[in-house]
């Protein structure tokens, strides 16, 4: 019945993001800075959260709809104590096809088998700079990337396909591009580029910060020759491309330079069981506390259908004209929502 809910611009929803937790032990200033989130920020309270039951009756719900890519994140999602367990339940009880995980790597070297043994299909690993102090400026606390390093060589030798996030702000990390290429290229692991985005309401963000891809793609292609690769599959947000040398891939995310909302199958579920139709939406949808005031699954599937298809959503191709009219939109915060 529901094998065929489209959106107002007919995009199905195939892909759900949900974030476990809003803590980070990092503060990125792209992302969280700690003059904002300081001790005395309020995170959700732990009563708030989605439990680990509660987020599986979810999602049995939006696999009903069409859910194939469950990616879990947060806040730091490694920071949830039962994160195994949840894995284990979406992989074994759910038969999810693509359970990910978007981590900034800190905890990784310890936990890397025991997200595999549960189940875990893939890794995205967070990493900005290979030089010890830009990192430890770019993850705003002084962490040690070192120790991220020998994560992603955990998860690899536990069995997990990794990729890499470099988020790329111009004057911050831009110089790193080719030493990074080199890095991840000699270990096999794909490495995407993203524009900095103005998510949320605290990172200052500025349109002359950002690194445009196609820029980008210009410098690794003079030192690596490249040609595209077709997307990994539909809707992927970065757009792929090899070195010709058979060497590897990178990837682009250029949410800013070239909008990808056409193909956006993206809902996002925050840490507190909100529905989120867009990473720039200012408002969500208390599908947890329907769970919680007693509705059953059917009433869960037809809400949160419908929900689907009202949605508009395309900010990212909307930003251009906001930005030449100065407006601006109400947002939340990228690690409630989970980026
Ligand atoms: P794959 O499944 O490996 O393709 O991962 P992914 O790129 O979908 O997820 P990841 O968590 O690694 O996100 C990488 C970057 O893409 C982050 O900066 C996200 O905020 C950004 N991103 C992911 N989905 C969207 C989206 O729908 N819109 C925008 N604007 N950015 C997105
Ligand atoms: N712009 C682009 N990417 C961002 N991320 C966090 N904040 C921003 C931002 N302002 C990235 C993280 C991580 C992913 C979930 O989102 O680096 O890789
Ligand atoms: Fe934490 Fe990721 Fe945000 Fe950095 S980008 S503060 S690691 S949630
Ligand atoms: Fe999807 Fe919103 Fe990102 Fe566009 S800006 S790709 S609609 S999440």
């Amino acid at each position: 019945m529901f094998s065929d809910l489209r959106d107002q611009f007919s995009r199905p929803l195939r892909d759900l993001r949900i974030s476990v937790t809003d803590r980070c032990n990092f503060r990125c200033p792209y992302c969280m800075p700690k003059d904002v989130f300081g001790a005395s920020h309020a995170f959700l309270q732990n009563n708030a959260l989605a439990t680990r039951e509660e987020l599986v009756r979810l999602v049995r719900v939006f696999r009903a709809l069409g859910v194939e890519k469950v990616r879990l994140t947060g806040g730091e999602p490694l920071l949830r104590t039962d994160l195994a367990e949840i894995i284990r339940a979406l992989k074994h009880d759910l038969r999810v096809p693509d359970v990910a995980l978007t981590t900034n790597g800190w905890f990784l070297e310890k936990q890397a088998a025991a997200l595999r043994e549960a189940g875990l299909d893939r890794i995205n690993v967070s990493v900005d700079s290979l030089d010890e102090t830009r990192a430890g400026v770019m993850n705003g606390l002084g962490f040690s990337v070192a120790r991220v390093l020998r994560g992603i060589d955990a998860a690899s030798a536990a069995g997990l396909p990794v990729k890499i996030n470099c988020v790329v702000q111009r004057g911050m990390n831009d110089d790193e591009i080719i030493p990074l290429c080199a890095y991840f290229r000699a270990r096999g692991h794909p490495l995407r580029f993203i524009e900095f985005m103005d998510v949320g309401t605290t990172n200052h963000w500025r349109q002359d910060q950002v690194a445009p891809a196609l820029e980008l793609i210009a410098r690794i292609n003079s030192e690596w020759p490249l040609e595209p690769a077709g997307p990994a599959y539909r809707g992927e947000v970065a757009a792929r491309y090899r070195y010709r040398d058979g060497r590897g891939e990178i990837g682009i995310i250029s949410s800013v330079t070239e909008p990808f909302c056409k193909d956006c199958h993206r809902a996002r579920l925050s840490a507190d069981g909100k529905l989120y139709t867009c990473l720039f939406a200012a408002r969500g949808h208390n599908v947890l506390g329907r769970l919680r005031g007693g509705a059953d699954d059917a009433a869960l599937t037809e809400y949160i259908a419908g929900i689907w298809r009202g949605r508009k959503d395309r900010y990212s191709d909307e930003r251009a004209e906001l930005l030449a009219r100065h407006e601006s939109r109400p947002k939340i915060e990228m690690s409630y929502i989970g980026g």
